[in-house]
């Protein structure tokens, strides 16, 4: 059984005046244990063709498969939140619960709450380098380094096994942008996760295990 993927997919952004055809015909698939980048220019579909994998759109035609399962025919916020993890580019955190209520956050929602809880999310908090000191800060008294490291602990804590990261260095200086690269990495490589990143950025493309390139909604795959 594949972990993830597409098949056919094809998806279109269609108003009254216009229609633009964002990803078309891509065919690929994931799995555990592997980093992929998913790399193209601007407007090249790299955020669509995410977004139909996270199940925040539903494709035109063709189809997402998670574990034998299309994304149209599931439970879409049950999938975020038990297996699909999203990491935005900026934006990720709960501006008004501090960095450790964020993690929590993520587990409570599955239930898992009280000293486990606090013990996981510190263990998360720490994996990324966030210290004790920064528990209680929020969003908005933390760095963008530092914002983004906690996402990546939110989306570690809750133990979803695939995460979705767009642009995830987009904000973040050189040092903080390699750490979090290299977190990601090591969460497919040591944890076992899927882990798709697209970027801009060809040095952290080259990083991964397969790079993905995308042209006008068409995946082409590099050599
Ligand atoms: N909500 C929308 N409505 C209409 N068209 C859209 C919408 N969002 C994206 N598009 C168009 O779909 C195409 C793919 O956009 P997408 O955001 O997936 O590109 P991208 O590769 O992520 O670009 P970037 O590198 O700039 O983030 C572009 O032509 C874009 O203009
Ligand atoms: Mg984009």
């Amino acid at each position: 059984m594949e972990f993830l993927k597409a098949e056919n997919l094809t998806f279109s952004y269609r108003n009254q005046y216009q229609t633009v055809h964002a990803v078309r015909q891509v065919n690929c698939a994931f799995e555990r244990g592997k980093a992929y980048a998913v790399v193209g220019k601007s407007g090249s579909g790299k955020t669509t063709l995410l977004s139909l994998f996270a199940g925040l759109e539903l494709p035109n035609s063709g189809a997402v498969i998670f574990q034998n399962t299309p994304t149209n025919k599931m439970d879409r916020d049950r999938y975020r939140r038990d297996h699909a993890a999203v990491i935005y580019q900026s934006y990720n955190l709960f501006p008004l619960l501090t960095a450790m209520e964020n993690v929590l956050y993520s587990m409570k929602l599955k239930g898992i709450r009280g000293k486990a809880a606090r013990e996981r999310a510190e263990k998360e908090l720490d994996a990324v380098g966030i210290t004790p000191e920064q528990y209680r800060r929020f969003p908005a008294q933390m760095s963008g380094g530092e914002q983004q490291r906690v996402a990546i602990a939110r989306a570690l804590a809750a133990g979803n096994e695939l995460i979705l990261a767009d642009e995830p260095t987009g904000n973040l200086d050189i040092t903080n942008g390699d750490q979090v690269v290299s977190i990601l990495l090591r969460l497919a490589h040591e944890e076992n996760r899927c882990v798709i990143i697209v970027t801009h950025d060809l040095e952290i493309a080259a990083e991964t295990d397969e790079i993905l390139m995308m042209k006008d909604g068409v995946l082409e795959r590099e050599q």
